[in-house]
């Protein structure tokens, strides 16, 4: 087939050929099974195809056995013979080792090239989600984001967003009167809920050099798609920065990308794997918001495969929407993995010659009940499919061929370093420095005025005039007294802020209220 990726044999003896239809690959899908039934086989034979006809991949790799990916299978593998002899049940004739073209990444910068973004491209609904705000707190974070926009205070790593906190705390008493109430207890909790994703190593990927888009959508000059790989293992350990991590890809991808309508083959394929995290009491508005970009996304010729054990962790209106399936084999020791069951059985276009339900149940490791869109977009009848074998090697590399692979890659040196430009931070200690020696300069000046005060009355006094009032205590207070015991660094800077923002109420377009997501939507 001309415009399909092989997928394996269904039919009577797996004879017939089962073909994902590139023009229809970017109306997404869905990989499910239990653990070890062959979910990331599927993903990478299916990343294979892709890149094999051109289409860039991005995966993330959860277990770090994707990396394969990246090395020729052999004949000396393991499972050698059991690849042949499948590829031969179900009529793979051209099937061969080799090894496919791809760049890694890590947010930690280990495993990979570093994927940075900036607090401002993530905004504040996806920063409040990463954080676990309370909806009060988020309130807080959306107005930070509002004055750092107003203010012209770039805030690019989390060191900005502390300090635009502490700023935030400082003031609270004048920016109440324009924002509402600012409780300091919830800035403290946004502080501390910073610290511990700072504790989990986010500090690196907030910041710049921020990850171009266009380096994810790479076709070598053999024409083959770049297959772009997050190490994902040790990120793992905080699956809220996972998930808050891809779906700021995706809608950066949405975002940044032309509208293509549907085209021939999609522009880039981006698989998800570990779909749960993403939903696991999430809002119900952010379900909504993935709903919406997997619905709009497709026009933009991506296509979102979604890896999970269980289709029923995915959110109906979701779901609805993935129309390429490839469903392993699913458990049923109880009622609700029966319940569970029927439900994903019922999804699919019934095939006579088998029960899907039972199909689901029976199927082997590596064998899936597969259902992939056909011409107009229609699903395909159900199909009980032999997966083929991947050509590229199952299993890991080694951490030396993956340093090989990072070290001759295109793109080495682009990220590695990281920048520190003066943004949010650095600004605002500016004007901290300035505003505390202007207020020390002021100081000394009613110092001196006061000590030629008291060198005037003591003169009176020692002349011998009566005076009436204490010459201690000056009638109207000064600037000093006024500020001695309170923060004036914070006062003096709320005068200048609140100041400053008169005049300013819907200049400046506030892209960060909204945030990486939806800007201006
Ligand atoms: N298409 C296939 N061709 C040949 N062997 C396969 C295929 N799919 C799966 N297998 C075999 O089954 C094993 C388990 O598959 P895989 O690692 O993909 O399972 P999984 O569903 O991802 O498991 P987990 O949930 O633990 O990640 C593989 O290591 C391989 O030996
Ligand atoms: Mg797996």
């Amino acid at each position: 087939m001309d415009d399909g990726i092989f997928v394996g044999g269904g039919g009577a003896d797996y004879g017939e050929k089962q073909w994902l239809n590139l023009g229809y690959a970017n109306r997404h899908g869905l990989i499910a099974g239990a653990t070890g039934t062959g979910k990331t086989v599927t993903l990478q034979i299916l990343a294979e195809g892709f890149s094999s006809r051109g289409v860039p991949v991005f995966l993330s790799d959860v277990k770090g056995d994707l990396s394969g990916l990246a090395a020729s299978g052999t004949e000396t593998h393991k499972l050698h013979e059991a690849f042949m002899d499948r590829a031969g049940k179900i009529g793979f004739d051209d099937y061969g080792y080799v090894a496919f073209p791809v760049t890694f990444w890590d947010l930690f910068g280990q495993q990979g090239h570093p994927v940075r973004t900036t607090v401002a491209e993530m905004g504040p609904l996806l920063i409040a989600r990463l954080l676990e705000l309370s909806e009060a707190q988020e309130g807080i974070l959306n107005i930070a984001f509002r004055l750092a926009d107003e203010e012209g205070l770039p805030l690019l790593d989390l060191k900005d967003l502390q300090a635009l906190l502490v700023w935030v705390g400082e003031n609270r008493e004048a920016l109440s009167l324009r924002y509402g109430n600012i409780a300091v207890q919830s800035v403290g909790a946004i502080q501390r809920r910073l610290l511990v994703l700072e504790n989990q190593g986010a500090a690196d990927f907030f910041g710049e050099p921020a990850l171009a888009l266009e380096d994810l959508m790479r076709t070598g000059a053999d024409g083959r798609g770049q297959i772009n790989i997050l190490a994902a293992d040790t990120l793992m350990a905080s699956p809220r920065l996972y998930a808050t991590f891809l779906l700021w890809l995706l809608s950066e991808l949405f975002e940044e990308l032309p509208e293509v309508g549907d085209p021939e083959k999609p522009k880039l394929v981006f698989f998800f794997d570990e779909a749960h995290l993403l939903f696991d009491d999430a809002p119900k508005a952010l379900v909504d918001k993935v709903e919406q970009v997997a619905r709009l996304i497709r026009s933009k010729g991506v296509g979102v495969y979604f890896i999970t054990q269980n289709p029923d962790d995915i959110p109906e209106d979701i779901l609805g929407q993935l129309g390429n399936r490839v469903q392993h084999a699913l458990r049923a020791f109880t009622a609700r993995d029966r319940k569970a069951l029927r439900m994903a059985a019922e999804t699919y276009r019934e095939n006579p010659d088998f029960d899907t339900e039972q199909a689901i149940r029976e199927v082997g490791v590596g064998e899936a009940v597969t259902s992939m869109l056909q011409k107009k977009g229609v699903p395909g009848i159900v199909q009980r499919t032999l997966i083929r074998p991947p050509s590229s090697q199952l299993g890991p590399i080694s951490a030396q061929e993956r340093t090989a692979v990072i070290a001759g890659s295109d793109l080495r040196g682009k990220y590695e370093a990281g920048l520190d430009r003066v943004s949010a931070y650095e600004m605002l200690k500016d004007r901290a420095d300035k505003a505390a020696a202007e207020a020390a300069a002021q100081e000394a000046r009613e110092e001196e005025m006061q000590a030629a005060e008291r060198e005037y009355s003591a003169g009176r006094r020692y002349s011998g005039t009566r005076v009436g009032r204490s010459t201690t205590k000056p009638a109207r207070k000064t600037w000093s007294t006024r500020h001695r015991d309170t923060d004036s660094f914070g006062e003096a800077m709320a005068k200048v802020v609140v100041k400053e923002l008169k005049g300013t109420t819907g200049r400046r377009i506030v892209r960060g209220i909204l945030g990486g997501l939806f800007k201006g939507r």
